[in-house]
């Protein structure tokens, strides 16, 4: 290797792994949405009183799940870009609580495998709710 590849490749790995986790520590994913019913959740099984009275909830996917160690935690969402152009409500962003495994929720996802489910009113905040699945910036 010359010097300027291994120059390159060090400044590569420092723009990476240095400089860009502490510009950001927000994550990018993608969300499906899921409709009622809810309960019983992953989380709480039936107790309703665990959800957020504003409705803004989500079940996580396996990329965050965490085994069960995801339920409770809180994250702050926006939509960043989906398939269809206009799909995103420009500005929006939701405070939105695990409350769900995604993989054993009781109403399926609009589309599997997705980095979280956000409920009916948490996506229709976020994105044009006739859209099944849309990218997404997340932070804890
Ligand atoms: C939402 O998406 C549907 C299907 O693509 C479209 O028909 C509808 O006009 C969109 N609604 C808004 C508010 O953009």
């Amino acid at each position: 290797m010359s010097p300027t590849t291994i120059l390159h490749c060090f400044s590569s790995f420092f723009f990476l792994f240095v400089i860009l986790p502490h510009h950001s520590n927000a994550d990018v994913g993608t969300s499906a949405r899921y409709s009622p019913p809810y309960l019983p959740s992953g989380c709480y099984g039936t107790e309703a009183s665990q959800f957020p009275s504003t409705n803004l909830f989500a079940a996580a996917g396996d990329g965050i799940w965490d085994n069960g160690a995801a339920c409770g935690r809180q994250y702050r969402v926006r939509c960043i870009s989906a398939e269809e152009p206009r799909t995103c409500i420009p500005d929006q962003s939701i405070q939105i609580k695990i409350v769900d495994y995604a993989a054993s929720a009781v109403s399926p996802p609009s589309t599997a495998g997705t980095t979280m489910v956000l409920s009916d009113k948490a996506f229709g905040t976020i994105a044009n709710a006739s859209a099944s699945m849309i990218n997404i910036e997340f932070q804890q």
